[in-house]
């Protein structure tokens, strides 16, 4: 029997979240449904991250357990990708007989041929580098995008990486950087926009790095790419885009027209994710980063004098070897005094053919977890405090869906990225896409409480999409979202479970 169904388990980062959604439209097209239940699937594909040894793990204890569930039913094919397989390569398929195609991060084009093959009995896996943009030529979303999240989209502008952190092994599972043409990003761009997507977040490794070599070489316009600020220009003027993101970006690669472009450009969103890693200057020389605390403190800087309620996030270290405890308090002092919103932190964990696997000084595990505890409370403390800063104000909510509260509430982000739930009542018919105004009630460490502005005016349609939102784009279908089997509906799903 032909497989029929697929489902699609996601691992890491936003690349990997949009390359499932990727592999969810080849296999679409290849002619395959996708599955709300993988036990009801007939193809499950992995799509693994590698960031940290706990991230590589799950995919062999995930594998571990899927024997059963490929010996439920004939003819059932299990496909790895993402990170992990980039790095293990075809190996996989020797350690686990289960295994039926290996996919790496360069060649989701081939995951339909690599199908074919498993379900003629081949086991095959295609993991090389592939420099070349066609990695780029895959079939645009249909109008209904395949992504969980309703009027909201990834774009990839450039993927890979060359900055080699001393800590990473994303420059060896993503290869080198390469941009898209401009071009073909806006092209995308203005598809969506049409398809009802008022929210981009443009992806890539290092994203503000964006064209920089071609640049550099003073063949951007023969490569069709630009610097990453007259590209965010370019995009700002589509009509029907109404907020763009971007992420992540490396401080190395903010200038001048960047940070004015947080002023100038009325669709960036006043959230940047800019990851510092450690407030050591020590530290960050051994971490390979190429900035010192006082660059990024004067990036942030300039960022606010564009964009005075700029609520910036990022990512930390604690544990990275050497680290002693002065400087762990210079991270500490930097999370206050660039006024960190919210961070992602993690314990230092070894990855193999890094630099910084080489280094012996290790922090002890009670030491790295001690300052972890100790850094978070930090964190959930000025978290807390900004949430609190922002009652009183108004917002605007684009609204993912029902809250995970339950009850009558409903969950989405304001401009800046914040969580916001809103209390609406029965039958309030406000579904995913939406974008709602609010004003801000209360705070929590975790999210804002808003209460819906002018409800009885109106201007709520049936579909919840509010007029006062001013949004240019056509009303979309009101059915059930377009949710892709295994692809978690939002990052905050994908990343929880590392
Ligand atoms: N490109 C982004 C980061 C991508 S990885 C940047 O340059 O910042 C996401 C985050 O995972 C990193 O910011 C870092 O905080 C964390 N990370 C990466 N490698 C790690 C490792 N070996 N141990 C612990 N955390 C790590
Ligand atoms: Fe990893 Fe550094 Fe590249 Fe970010 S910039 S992906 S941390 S090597
Ligand atoms: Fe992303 Fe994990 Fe790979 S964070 S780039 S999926 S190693």
């Amino acid at each position: 029997m032909d497989p029929k169904r697929f489902a699609i388990r996601t691992y890491g980062c936003q690349m990997n979240v949009h390359d499932s959604e990727k592999v969810a439209t080849l296999l679409e097209d290849a002619g395959l449904e996708a599955s709300s239940a993988e036990s009801e699937a007939d193809v499950l594909v992995i799509n693994t991250c590698s960031i940290r040894d706990k991230a590589e793990h799950q995919l062999y204890s995930d594998l571990g357990k899927l024997r059963e569930w490929k010996a439920e039913r004939p003819g059932r094919i299990i496909g790895v990708g993402g990170c992990v397989a980039q790095q293990v390569g075809d190996s996989l398929l020797g350690r686990f007989k289960h295994v039926d195609f290996v996919v790496g991060t360069h060649h989701l084009r081939q995951v339909p041929e690599l199908l074919e093959g498993a379900r003629a009995g081949r086991r095959a896996a295609w993991v090389g580098e592939d420099k070349s943009p066609a990695r780029f030529d895959l079939p645009m979303r249909r109008p209904e995008p395949s992504v969980g999240v309703r009027r909201k989209a990834f774009v990839t502008v450039m993927e890979g990486c060359d900055m080699f952190c001393s800590f990473c092994i994303v420059p060896s599972t993503r290869g080198r950087e390469i941009s898209r043409t401009a071009a073909e990003i806006e092209a995308e761009v203005r598809q969506l926009a049409d398809s009802g997507i008022i929210e981009i977040t443009l992806l890539g490794q290092t994203v503000n790095a964006y064209g920089r070599h071609d640049v550099r070489r003073g063949k951007a316009a023969a490569a069709g790419t630009m610097p990453f600020a007259e590209l965010l220009a370019r995009l700002d003027a589509v009509p029907g885009i109404e907020r763009i993101r971007y992420t992540s970006p490396h401080p190395l690669f903010y200038d001048e027209d960047l940070i004015r472009a947080h002023g100038d450009l009325e669709t960036l969103c006043p959230h940047v994710h800019l990851p510092v890693q450690s407030g050591s200057n020590r530290i960050l020389e051994a971490m390979r980063r190429r900035y010192p605390r006082e660059r990024y403190l004067e990036i942030v800087e300039g960022l606010r004098a564009a964009r005075p309620d700029l609520a910036l996030t990022s990512d930390l270290i604690v544990g990275f070897p050497g680290e002693t405890e002065a400087d762990f308090e210079d991270t500490l002092a930097l999370v206050r005094e660039a006024r960190l919103v919210d961070s992602f932190s993690f314990k230092y964990s070894e990855r193999p053919g890094t630099a910084a696997a080489e280094l012996t000084d290790v922090v002890d595990a009670e030491t790295a977890q001690r300052r972890l505890t100790a850094l978070q409370d930090v964190q959930k403390a000025q978290t807390l405090a900004y949430h609190e800063s922002r009652v009183g104000e108004q917002a605007q909510v684009l609204v993912d869906g029902p809250s995970r509260r339950g009850g009558d509430q409903i969950s989405g982000r304001d401009r800046h990225n914040r969580v916001v739930n809103v209390d609406l009542g029965p039958d309030h018919g406000v579904l995913a896409g939406a974008q709602i105004p609010v004003e801000i009630i209360a705070a929590t460490p975790h999210s804002l409480l808003g209460e819906l502005l002018d409800p009885a005016s109106g201007r709520l349609g049936p579909r919840g999409d509010s007029e006062a939102s001013g949004h240019k784009s056509a009303p979309r279908q009101a059915d059930e979202p377009g949710r892709v089997a295994g692809v978690a509906d939002t990052v905050e799903d994908a990343l929880r479970v590392l």
